[in-house]
């Protein structure tokens, strides 16, 4: 048994490897017993969120296996996805035995291998740096990775790939795995001494036990897998159009998303209506559509220590309620949005003063907390039915939510606690969605600490990190890219130096990466200085030219070396290719930049046009006096007004280039600056430079 490929496994039968099915009874045999296959999707019953589907586009698989002794069912589910390339898998198991069992695990999918040379890709991190890539060979023993904090989390993302040794973005053979669910879950890649690997995806396992009574089941949350032998990005194509066809649902599905400015990075609790109100103002005059009101706008909550559950407005702070709020913000002309995290209590709150007994917490043990805060218990159905009540007022006026989730699970009774609670916050999630079908819905989880397809479901969109460093946001972007599309991924400009890294970079730059995802503002519109007030118009401008190409765009990540991030997208409808070139580091006299573009279309050509960008003269320092007529002191006033008001052009690039040559030979852009002369042809990127190009099919 341990040197065969098998769809599911349970111990005791001579395969020693992790298995799909752990019960307390030990020793199961299964084996086949009928399938079916049917149009459509056919729901296991796990009352976690399934993709969604018909009979155009997907069908079911169902295998029926049975104990060869005990009467013990398991079923598997294949849903093949026929328009995007995509397998759902999920399994159910029924204890028809007559007496109670526990369940210990039981995966969504099991994908035996046949031969272990393939390398692990995972998405790992932590606040503020999620998703990082991670490669990793396979080897000798098991590889795995538990996520066992209640949220599918930071640390682990539930998405994974294989990968060939010599397989790249563009070449060679992947295969790319996801739950699509949003709590504890566990992936494990086990090669054994016949060189066979063995990957498992489930529900963490480590952090689980159901007991099964005689006659119930249990079914998984859905795993998705995807294979590819054109490269990383054909996998991750797929999960992206996977992800906005399947996944994403409802009005907001294929829509284009509104620019957005959001508050807290302005203002954090510090905000009066009249600065919301001058705040909106400045926004709807750069072109910006959407002003987000954040945290701090309800009950007692001045800062973070207190005020969650109360779900109305601080009369103080919004004399006239989120509706008046929301009326001046529409005379504006703006659409208007608000900060929820309904899945938590402070115990500095009316509703704990009401409803100790709603927060998780043991008797007898001192609550650990997180953010101040405890987690509400969302098994229970009064504490469903509040937040569904008190959030469906909320949303009554506003146009846009972002829902967060700011803290790690504790002081559970028991393993199976944390899939009821998920559960459970599912149910408040389906009543709520439904309900305001237009409202646009943005999932957070102290940034992106629950990034996944189960959040997807009900979500139009995630904060992919509170880390809007651009350099930190090329890395962030990119892992999240692997497994989720653009349009999904919240990706503000805030200011600088940056309020998580202190890094300063460049203006332009922070559009240039957040361009390539679900554009929004997070910063003190007031605090811009004229120049870059109209870099930011002009920015706002040239992402709506784009936006149906940066927002569902086919997106390529390049292989490039360490120092360079190149990322292409390709606009569905006109075939246009916008590339964002970013250099990681200055490095003087290197070999020259090309832009070679694989995914060309070599029978047609394209006219290309970079951005025009500004350039601050500060960059320059005192070396600018080496062509001023004036002294311009470096860190004086003059040189911080001219620098407030006027900015030099970048280099402009502007060729019609033939398909056939960008896709083998590629562009030669001009050289950069190193130090020994300068003209309007000299690229200035220093650290963290970056350009758009645009190469329009012709
Ligand atoms: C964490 C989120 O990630 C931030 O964007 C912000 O909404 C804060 N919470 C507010 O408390």
């Amino acid at each position: 048994m341990n040197n065969i490929c098998l769809e599911t496994s349970a111990s005791g039968k001579g395969d020693f490897r992790a298995c799909a099915v752990r019960t307390s009874l030990g020793t199961l045999d299964f084996v086949y017993q009928s399938h079916t296959i049917s149009e459509g999707i056919v729901d296991p019953g796990s009352h976690t969120p399934i993709p969604e589907g018909d009979k155009n586009d997907a069908s079911t698989l169902k295998i029926v296996l049975a104990d060869k002794v005990l009467p013990i069912v398991l079923e598997l589910y294949y849903i093949a996805f026929t328009e995007v390339d995509v397998i759902a898998r999920a399994s159910r198991i029924v204890n028809n035995t007559g007496s109670s069992i526990t369940l210990k695990g039981l995966a969504s999918l099991q994908l035996d291998l046949f031969d272990s040379s393939w390398q692990v890709i995972s998405l790992d991190g932590a606040w503020a740096r999620e998703r990082e890539v991670h490669v990793q060979d396979i080897k000798a023993a098991t590889l795995s990775w538990n996520v066992r904090c209640g949220t599918s989390s930071a640390f682990h993302n539930p998405c994974i790939f294989l990968k060939r040794p010599d397989c790249s973005q563009s070449h060679g053979e992947a295969i790319g795995i996801n739950l699509v669910y949003s709590g504890n879950h566990q992936q494990i890649i086990e090669p054994n001494e016949f060189g066979k690997v063995r990957l498992l995806t489930a529900l963490g396992n480590d952090s689980f036990t159901w007991p099964l009574g005689p006659g119930q089941s249990f079914a998984t949350p859905m795993a998705v897998m995807t294979y590819s032998d054109k490269g990383l990005n054909q996998a991750s194509d797929n999960f992206a159009r996977f992800t906005n066809r399947h996944i994403i649902r409802g009005y907001w599905r294929y829509r284009q998303r509104p620019v957005l400015l959001n508050n807290w990075e302005a203002t954090y609790f510090d905000f009066s209506q009249d600065k919301l109100i001058k705040l909106a103002n400045q926004a709807k005059s750069l072109g910006i559509e959407l002003f987000v009101l954040d945290d701090g706008w309800f009950g007692r909550r001045t800062d973070d220590t207190k005020g969650l559950g109360d779900w109305t407005a601080n009369p103080r702070k919004l004399p006239q309620g989120i509706e008046g709020l929301a009326q001046q913000i529409h005379q504006i002309g703006m659409m208007f949005g608000i900060w929820v995290e309904p899945e938590m209590v402070s115990q500095n709150s009316e509703l704990y003063e009401k409803h100790p007994d709603w927060a998780v917490q043991l008797e007898g043990r001192d609550p650990s907390f997180g953010r101040s805060q405890l987690l509400l218990d969302l098994r229970r159905d009064e504490v469903q039915a509040y937040i569904i009540d008190s959030i469906s007022k909320v949303l009554e006026n506003v146009d846009y939510m972002k829902w967060d989730m700011n803290r790690l699970f504790s002081d559970y009774p028991d393993e199976g606690f944390f899939h009821s609670w998920m559960i459970g916050l599912y149910k408040v999630l389906g009543a709520l969605r439904p309900r305001f079908p237009k409202v646009l819905m943005e999932a957070c989880s102290s940034g992106g600490n629950r990034f996944d397809l189960g959040m997807l479901c009900f979500f139009d969109q995630v904060w992919t990190s509170d880390d809007t460093d651009a350099l930190q946001r090329t890395r962030i972007q990119e892992g999240t890219s692997y497994g989720y599309s653009q349009v999904c991924m919240g990706s503000h400009v805030s200011a600088c130096p940056n309020h998580q890294s202190l890094r300063s970079t460049d203006i332009e730059t922070r559009f240039n990466v957040a361009a390539f995802g679900n554009l929004g503002y997070e910063l003190d519109l007031g605090l811009l200085t004229p120049l870059q007030r109209s870099q930011v118009k002009a920015q706002i401008a040239y992402y709506k030219e784009h936006r149906p190409a940066l927002q569902y765009g086919r997106l390529y990540r390049m292989d490039t070396e360490e120092n360079r991030r190149m990322w292409v997208v390709e606009d569905p409808a006109s075939g246009d290719l916008l590339v964002l070139d970013f250099q990681v580091h200055v490095r003087p006299n290197s070999t020259g930049d090309m832009l070679r573009l694989y995914m060309a279309d070599e029978n047609a050509s394209y006219q290309l046009s970079s951005r025009p960008q500004k350039l601050d003269i500060r960059l320059f320092g005192s070396l600018i006096n080496r062509v001023s007529p004036i002294k311009i002191e470096d860190g004086k006033a003059l040189q911080r007004n001219i620098a407030e008001n006027w900015g030099m052009d970048t280099e402009t690039t502007t060729a019609i280039i033939g398909g056939d040559v960008l896709k083998h030979a590629g562009v030669k852009l001009d050289p950069q600056f190193t130090g020994t002369g300068y003209d309007s042809r000299t690229r200035v990127l220093g650290d963290c430079g970056s350009r758009l190009y645009w190469f329009r099919k012709l």
